[in-house]
C-alpha cells in the first residue's frame, strides 16, 4: 500500500484537508471556506464553520483514502487566528491517536514557500508571497527561510480585501476588486511607497478611499489600485532578485491567482533572463494539500511533536520554522 501523509489547515478562513505520497505526490486536496456577503472576517465566526466542517472534511478524505496506507498527520499549527487554529489542532490530534501515528507540526507560512518552490527549476529562488495576511520576498539562506522584503503595514491581500469592503463586497473580496478592475480604463495617480526592499499598502489605500468617496468611476479606481500595487511589488522583487544574485523567482499565495501580477513579474524576469514559476492554482489559496507536502517532507526525516507539546502558535515566525530538507 501507498503511504501517505495527511495535512490538516485551518489557520483562517479556509479549512481544508489534503494528503501527499512521500513521493511528493499531491492526490487528495479538499477543502471548504468561510466567507460572507458583506464585511470582513470574523475570526470566532470562522472557527464555528471549520468546527461545522471538519467532522465530514476529514471522514470523507479517509473513506476516499482507503486503499492508502496513512502514516502521519500533520497539521498547521500557526501563524493565523487562535479559534481557527485550535479546530485544525483539535482535529488532528484526535487523527493522529486515533490513526496510531505522529503528528507533525507544519508552519503554514513555510508551506505556502515550499509548495511554490517544488515548481521551480533551481529549486533556490526569491519567493514571493502575497496572500490575504502576508506580502513577503523570502530566500532560503543559513538553514532558514528568511523575509528579506515585505509590506510596513498592511498586507496586499488584505489592502484589496478592505478596498473590497469599501466597494460593497462581501469577504473574500480581493477577487472582486480584480475583476472589477478588468474594467478600469484609465490610470488614475496613486501614492507608489517602495522604501528599499519594502512596500507599504496604507497611503495608496487612503487615497484609493478618498477618491471613491469624491464619486470616481469606480473601475478605473480598482484598476489603478492593482495596477499600481501590483507594480509596487514587482518593483521590489526585481531588486531582491538583482541583490541576492539568485536566478529565478516563484509566485506563491492566494494572490498567485492574479493575471496581472503574474504577467508582470513573469516580463521583469524575462528582461532579467531570470526563470519565474507560479504556484497551481488549486494550491495557491490555504488548503491541506500543501501541508500534507510539507508534512512528507518532515515525515522523510522522521521529525514529529509529541501531542501534548503540540502547541498552537499564533505568531510563529517563518524563521523559527526549521527545514530539514535542505
Ligand atoms: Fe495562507
Amino acid at each position: 500500500m501507498t503511504r501517505l501523509v495527511l495535512g490538516i489547515e485551518s489557520t483562517a478562513h479556509t479549512f481544508g484537508v489534503g494528503a501527499c505520497t512521500y513521493e511528493g505526490d499531491i492526490v487528495y486536496n479538499k477543502s471548504s471556506t468561510y466567507a460572507t456577503t458583506t464585511g470582513g472576517i470574523h475570526p470566532r465566526e470562522a472557527a464555528r464553520h471549520h468546527a461545522d466542517v471538519a467532522p465530514s472534511l476529514i471522514r470523507s478524505a479517509l473513506e476516499e483514502l482507503k486503499g492508502y496506507d496513512i502514516d502521519a498527520v500533520s497539521v498547521a499549527l500557526g501563524p493565523g487566528l487562535g479559534p481557527c487554529l485550535r479546530v485544525g489542532a483539535v482535529s488532528a490530534r484526535a487523527l493522529a491517536i486515533r490513526l496510531g501515528v505522529p503528528l507533525i507540526p507544519v508552519n503554514h507560512a513555510l508551506a505556502h514557500i515550499e509548495i511554490g518552490v517544488k515548481q521551480t527549476v533551481t529549486k533556490d529562488p526569491v519567493s514571493v508571497y502575497i496572500s490575504g495576511g502576508n506580502t513577503a520576498l523570502v530566500l532560503f539562506a543559513k538553514g532558514r527561510y528568511a523575509v528579506t522584503g515585505e509590506t510596513l503595514d498592511i498586507s496586499l491581500g488584505n489592502m484589496l480585501d478592505v478596498f473590497a469592503r469599501d466597494l460593497g463586497f462581501g469577504y473574500p473580496g480581493a477577487p472582486h476588486v480584480l475583476e472589477l478592475a478588468t474594467k478600469g480604463k484609465n490610470l488614475l495617480d496613486l501614492p507608489m511607497a517602495v522604501k528599499g526592499q519594502d512596500v507599504s499598502f496604507s497611503g495608496l489605500l487612503t487615497s484609493a478611499e478618498r477618491l471613491l468617496k469624491s464619486g470616481i468611476d469606480p473601475a478605473d479606481l480598482a484598476y489603478s489600485v492593482v495596477e499600481t500595487s501590483f507594480a509596487m511589488v514587482t518593483e521590489i522583487t526585481e531588486r531582491v532578485l538583482v541583490s541576492s544574485g539568485k536566478k529565478e523567482v516563484s509566485l506563491t499565495g492566494g494572490v498567485a491567482r492574479a493575471a496581472r501580477l503574474v504577467q508582470m513579474l513573469e516580463t521583469m524576469c524575462r528582461e532579467r533572463g531570470a526563470g519565474f514559476s507560479v504556484v497551481p492554482q488549486e494550491l495557491s489559496g490555504d488548503n491541506g494539500g500543501m501541508i500534507a507536502y510539507v508534512g512528507q517532507l518532515y515525515a522523510n526525516r522522521g521529525y514529529s511533536v509529541e501531542i501534548a507539546r503540540s502547541f498552537v502558535r499564533t505568531r510563529w515566525r517563518l524563521e523559527e520554522a526549521p527545514v530539514l530538507w535542505k
